[in-house]
């Protein structure tokens, strides 16, 4: 079993070569399905990428929403319609959506969105403002007084659902490969190999779903849980405890490329790097 992974595609702003290059690359790791951890698109866009990609590899599919995804759009709107898409289409799994997936006897697959949600670092002071509060028609609706607390609840929601996934988990599992578009921790937040300072921290991690992982990893030491995560473009391995390992994903905007291939055979997971190759 072998999965290409692939994050922050940013296919909005692709252009028709390195698209057709990404495909290739692609589709010649001879994988059995692909994973994407998020900012596939723009809210407007992303199903007709997730159908562009299904009909271009003919395997299926398993990702999760980054918040690029929900741009000119809301969060709502957006899911409602990437749930549609995935009922009309059998490639398409929108993990935030579904329970684990068994991937082999050993090894199950889950995830979620997850959210940067002003729970790690220093909000306050912070002089960091995401495109998302402009694009995002939740952020535009409530004005900036509201945001911090609606950062967190969308956060909240997101570690509420991974917990209820987490404890789905049959107790024969062995390997958990977790896909999420925020990094869930501060040391899984790379930029430039350094990891996010108070200023960055509250729109760079995903705090209550770190929480959520750390606790699961503590509680059930018998679950190896891997999680791939994308947003900061910048790539990274976060050893957090012994059985929970954070891969974060490297990404240039314009220019999608393979993050990695995860294979999964006799009951290892392992996460083979080699994406960060396409140049210009
Ligand atoms: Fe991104
Ligand atoms: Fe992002």
């Amino acid at each position: 079993m072998l999965l290409v992974w692939t994050t922050d595609l940013h296919l909005n702003s692709v252009s028709t070569l390195a698209w057709k290059k990404w495909i290739h690359k692609t589709a010649s790791q001879g994988a059995d399905g692909i994973v994407i951890t998020g900012d596939i698109s723009e809210g407007d866009d992303v199903v007709r990428q997730l159908h562009r990609i299904a009909d271009a590899t003919g395997i299926p599919i398993y990702f999760v929403l980054g918040n690029h995804d929900f741009y000119e759009s809301s969060l709502q709107a957006t899911r409602h319609d990437v749930i549609h898409a995935c009922r009309e289409h059998e490639q398409l799994h929108y993990l935030t959506d579904l329970s684990p997936i068994q991937l082999t006897p050993t090894t199950h697959l889950l995830g979620d969105d997850g959210w940067a949600d002003a729970t790690v670092g220093d909000y306050e002071t912070s002089t960091i403002r995401l495109n998302d509060f402009d694009r995002i028609d939740d952020f535009k609706a409530s004005g900036k007084t509201a945001w911090k607390e609606q950062l967190q609840q969308i956060g909240a929601a997101s570690a509420k659902r991974l917990q209820a996934k987490l404890n789905q988990l049959p107790p024969d599992a062995q390997q958990v490969l977790v896909l999420t578009h925020v990094p869930p921790f501060r040391e899984a937040c790379w930029y430039e190999g350094k990891t996010a300072n108070d200023n960055w921290a509250p729109f760079f991690v995903s705090g209550q779903v770190g929480k959520e992982l750390m606790l699961f990893s503590q509680q059930k030491p018998e679950y190896e849980l891997t999680v791939l995560c994308g947003h900061t473009h910048h790539a990274g391995i976060a050893r957090l405890t012994p059985n929970l390992i954070v891969h974060t994903g490297a990404a240039a905007y314009g220019h999608p490329d393979v993050e990695g291939i995860i294979s999964m055979r006799s009951g290892n997971l392992q996460v083979n790097v080699i994406g960060n190759q396409i140049s210009g």
